[in-house]
């Protein structure tokens, strides 16, 4: 074999264990909060001999539950690991000192750290020790696997995703806001899985009253994300689905002395209740980003959904779009009022992707900022 047919085959492997190690990743999907998701492989002579992925904050690092596993078996051996292992102490002393205590020969990396005060010295770390290290092998799935933790990083916000379900001219209800269902059953457990992956899902006021939703993702607590309502008026019905607090909790955000007494009755519930002066979307985001939370599903009407845009709340779009028609002059849309008016100064989006869900679409695309 020549000498390049053998570097194209290491790359070739290269690949698939980080996408092992991205597999394992997501495991921990929804769980890790304010933390990433990381999968470590440790590979000798072609041979995984260890393997882990950090459960989540509090919990031991990919990088160190790998090793443990793989024991003596480190030495010598070639670590796969999904983002740049840390170098600093903070829960835990830094995955760094751990490889190269090991023997460790070489590290390959999916991505470096996106903490810009931070990034690449983890690596630099390891070559000063003698590890050879490679760098971006499936950088853009790496990214992508951890899109709201750079987000939180780089903006220190959480990271926001519209999502709605529309027919095909546009409409969210029909006029008399009647909306179960917009889309097939396929489509709604699709929505399920997007709940299980972010840390908490907001509503407003209005779709409180009109839908009295749920928002749980139909499995246990744990996986349940928090769930958020903004009412200013805090004039929400006393029987409610989100005030049951057995399967998933529930934040209600408010104006400053609003309702007090139904405030009262909330808390009796097991609601938590925040008073807000001026409550905008992104001071909700702000609340969360302190909470720790990572990604956040906007689930609102379009009143508050252009609200959120507009606040800069809200990065990505998923829109489920139903091969339907329904009508209606005043039938509401995704999006309400953003105050523009001309077609140049449409909100646009990029790396946009479409792909059938049973019988309908969903589009998912990210809001260009300039
Ligand atoms: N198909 C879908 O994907 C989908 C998803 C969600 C909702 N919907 C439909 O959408 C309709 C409700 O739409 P909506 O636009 O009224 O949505 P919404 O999700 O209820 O948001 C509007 C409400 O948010 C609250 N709010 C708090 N702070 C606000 C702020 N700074 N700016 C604006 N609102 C703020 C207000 O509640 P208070 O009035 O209590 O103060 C306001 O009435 C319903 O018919 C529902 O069925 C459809
Ligand atoms: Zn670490």
């Amino acid at each position: 074999m020549s000498e390049f047919d053998q570097s194209e085959n290491q790359q070739k492997f290269d690949r698939i264990i980080m996408g092992y190690c991205l597999d394992m990743a997501q495991q921990a999907l929804g769980k890790t909060a304010p933390n990433p998701m990381v999968g470590c492989v440790i590979a000798q002579n072609s041979q995984i001999v260890g393997k882990g992925f950090h459960p989540g904050a509090g919990h031991p690092h990919a990088e160190v539950l790998a090793l443990k596993e793989a024991g003596e078996k480190a030495k010598g051996a070639t670590v796969y690991v999904s983002l740049e292992p840390c170098n600093h102490y903070g829960r835990t002393p830094p995955c760094t000192e751990a490889l190269i205590a090991a023997g460790v020969a070489k590290v390959v990396v999916g991505m470096i750290d996106p903490n810009p005060l931070v990034a690449g010295s983890g690596i630099a770390k390891l070559r000063e020790a003698g590890i050879q290290v490679v760098v971006g092998v499936l950088e853009a799935e790496c990214r992508q696997l951890n899109e709201a933790f750079i987000h939180r990083i780089l903006h220190q916000k959480p990271f926001g995703i519209l999502k709605y379900a529309m027919t095909l001219d546009g409409k969210i209800a029909t006029t008399t806001g009647h909306s179960a269902w917009v889309t097939s059953p396929a489509a709604r457990s699709e929505v399920h899985k997007l709940r299980v992956a972010c840390d908490a899902v907001i509503i407003g006021g209005n779709t409180v009253r009109r839908d009295n939703p749920l928002l749980t993702s139909r499995s246990s607590k744990v996986d349940n994300p928090l769930r958020v309502v903004m009412s200013r008026s805090l004039d929400l019905p006393t029987e409610a689905n989100l005030w049951n607090v057995d399967e998933a909790n529930t934040l209600v955000f408010t104006e400053v002395e609003s309702n007090r007494e139904f405030q009262q009755y909330l808390r009796q519930k097991g609601v938590e209740v925040v008073e807000v002066s001026s409550l905008t979307p992104a001071k909700v985001m702000a609340n969360l980003y302190d909470r720790g939370f990572l990604s956040v599903l906007w689930e609102c009407g379009g009143t508050l959904a252009a609200r959120a845009i507009a606040d800069g709340a809200v990065q990505k779009i998923c829109a489920f779009i139903a091969p339907k028609i329904i009508g209606g002059q005043i039938a509401p849309s995704p999006v309400g009022d953003l105050g523009l008016i001309k077609m140049t100064e449409a909100v646009e989006l990029e790396n946009v992707s479409i792909c059938a869900v049973g019988c309908d679409y969903l589009l998912t695309g990210y809001i260009i900022f300039d």
